[in-house]
């Protein structure tokens, strides 16, 4: 607690949170800091979600957080340090130790590592400026880099070899991709169709589009009827549980609390999805829209859009589009002159996984470790700050313009009765052309993988990754499976969040299995017994078979069901179930020849 913060760190403190106004908080001593106390729980509160961004200030500006900016940012936000401490360490991207002001995280993940991340690794190896890095939501330019560049804004490149790294650890310029979707122009498009032909960074050009128009169309119509279109359009989320999202409004919607919220969820961690990130930046202006619509809908006045950190130039596109919606008067105290107040907040995250689940996501907004909660209560009941909240991923949350316009019922009329609407896939791996692809629920995922051009390497389908990490390894008898909820359900498959990963038949699978087992022992928030040991004991039992001792099937069969049977969350849930399934399809044995 005695070591005092720099100039620097000081000032990246005090530049986010402003000067502090009392002796309380570390400011110069007034007459009245001798009487009166600074508490109360909604002050607390308001100052403790502030400990994520402004470690995030430090780290940005200095290149880590030493103990001496730990204990300001403690003082400025009155946050015991053990308890500040628990937070920060708690996010991969934020160090708690000193390290060069360049660092490069190199996605070693299931797309990345045979597409040269692991060789870019391994020359790279024993510099202290290089990590290796879960997916980074780049599967389809394979392989991704994230550089944390003290200073200077973060950044995520695609490299093609290793020299290009050092050249900007070294001080050079990352070159960033802008996002492309392989189907751009084509007009039966209704998610993807602005992507690549209106510029995502200006409001004028979104409203020539159409954009807007349903936010008129939304305030004419009044929450109710929104909600009852919604309902209507039967649209499941495509976060991964595929909830009704009408459920949803209409729970948050009909409370007595009348302070309530809604988040965006754009952590998309899933190895494999990078789905949103095209969204975000591609057409950020539809998913601000989209989320004022649903603000007023459920009479939430302010909305969080949780971003991954390895998305920063999604974020600063969002950033410009909710300054300029503001400036038009789209955001605010008199949306487009309804009369009703809505706002929207960006969060970043610190690089964990885990804050993709809905409560530990809420938790990381209000400045606790980013681990979940036992439901119920579920959001929509005490969500973010114990208020009822919606939660949406972002590509539910685009569907909802087209919903507005269409109506409810012309929606529903799209793909399935249980699977209905548009639905974006994120196509990586051995095909030729990797991309995120929108068509209607209810192609078949043979029809999807030509759609991307077909099998590449050897040609022979080794095996497809459907879900992310999260989900499973299908063989080629999957190609026929309809792809929707309930085609998938029917297979005991599942689309998870839309990956489909397709792995060629020289795959190491042994190799692949045990980055699985890491990744999810990496990201386990710890907080529950099952997963925390259940996922370090997988990856010991894997690599004991992949050492070449036998398969120990009722030792992993044991862990797996504790872990789906005593787990707080999916995390756990789901640890075992692709490696079971790389199991179930005899890929072990085959890679190990
Ligand atoms: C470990 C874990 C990670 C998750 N990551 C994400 C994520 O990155 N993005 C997302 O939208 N949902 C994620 N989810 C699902 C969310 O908990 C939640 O269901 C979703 O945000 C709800 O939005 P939707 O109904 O629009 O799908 C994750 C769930 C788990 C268990
Ligand atoms: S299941 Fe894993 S990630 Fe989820 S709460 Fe338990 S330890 Fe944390
Ligand atoms: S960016 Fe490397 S696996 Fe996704």
């Amino acid at each position: 607690m005695s070591a005092l913060p720099t100039a620097a760190e000081r000032a990246a403190v005090d530049g986010h949170l402003g000067l502090p106004q009392s002796a309380w908080e570390g400011g110069e001593e007034r007459p009245e800091d001798a009487v009166l106390a600074e508490g109360g729980f909604r002050a607390s509160q308001d100052r403790r979600q502030h400990i994520l961004p402004t470690l995030h200030a430090v780290n940005d500006a200095i290149g880590w957080v030493s103990a001496g900016a730990l204990n300001y940012i403690c003082q400025r936000l009155l946050v015991p340090p053990a308890e500040a401490y628990g937070v920060a360490g708690f996010y991969a991207l934020l160090s708690l130790e000193e390290r060069p002001a360049r660092v490069a995280h190199i996605c070693d993940d299931v797309a990345c590592r045979n597409q040269g991340g692991n060789k870019i690794l391994s020359d790279l190896e024993g510099r202290s400026d290089v990590h290796p890095s879960p997916c980074l939501g780049q599967c389809d330019q394979a392989p991704a880099v994230f550089y944390q560049r003290a200073g200077e804004a973060d950044c995520v490149a695609v490299v093609t070899d290793t020299d290009q790294v050092i050249k900007v650890l070294e001080g050079g310029k990352p070159e960033e991709v802008p996002a492309t979707v392989p189907q751009a122009g084509d007009p039966a498009l209704r998610l993807l169709k602005r992507i690549g032909r209106v510029d995502p960074t200006s409001l004028e050009d979104y409203r020539r589009a159409g954009g807007y128009r349903a936010l008129t169309k939304a305030i004419d119509l009044g929450a109710d009827q929104v909600l009852s279109e919604i309902k209507a359009s039967n649209l499941r989320g495509r976060g991964g549980a595929a909830f009704p999202m009408g459920i949803k409004w209409e729970a948050v919607a009909r409370s007595s609390v009348t302070l309530r919220y809604l988040i965006c969820n754009a952590d998309e961690s899933e190895p494999g999805t990078f789905k949103d990130r095209v969204i975000m930046e591609g057409d950020p202006f539809a998913l601000i829209e989209s989320m004022t619509i649903a603000g007023l809908a459920i009479g939430a006045e302010l909305g969080y859009l949780y971003i991954r950190a390895e998305y920063p130039f999604a974020q600063s596109l969002l950033e410009n589009a909710i300054e300029q919606t503001r400036e038009s008067g789209l955001l605010g105290d008199d949306v487009d002159g309804s009369g009703k107040s809505f706002d929207i907040e960006i969060r970043r995250g610190g690089g964990a996984y885990i804050c993709g689940e809905e409560t530990a996501l809420m938790n990381s907004i209000e400045g606790h470790r980013g681990e979940p909660r036992n439901k119920p209560p579920f959001p929509t009941q005490a969500g973010l700050f114990g208020r009822p909240t919606v939660i949406n991923n972002v590509e539910t949350l685009i569907n909802v313009p087209e919903i507005v316009l269409e109506g409810g019922d012309a929606f529903a009329a799209i793909g399935t009765t249980q699977s209905t609407g548009p639905k974006l896939f994120c196509l990586s791996g051995a095909v030729a052309t990797p991309g995120v692809y929108e068509v209607e629920f209810g192609i078949t995922l043979d029809e999807l993988v030509d759609l991307a051009g077909g099998v590449t390497g050897s040609g022979s389908i080794g095996a497809i990754m459907l879900g992310g990490a999260a989900g499973l390894f299908v063989g080629e008898d999957y190609l026929d499976m309809p792809l929707t909820f309930e085609g998938a359900q029917d297979r005991k498959a599942t689309l998870g969040s839309g990956v489909v990963m397709v792995f060629d038949d020289r795959t190491d699978f042994a190799d692949l299995s045990q980055r699985i087992a890491r990744f999810f022992r990496d990201e386990s928030c710890g907080q529950c017994v099952p997963c925390r040991v259940g996922t370090v004991r997988q990856e010991e039992l894997l690599a004991r078979h992949c050492g070449g001792l036998p398969w120990e099937d009722e030792l992993f069969e044991d862990i797996a069901q504790v872990m789906i049977d005593a787990s707080i969350c999916g995390l756990g849930h789901t640890a075992s179930t692709a490696i079971r399934s790389v199991i179930d399809l005899g890929l072990l044995e085959g890679s190990r020849g």
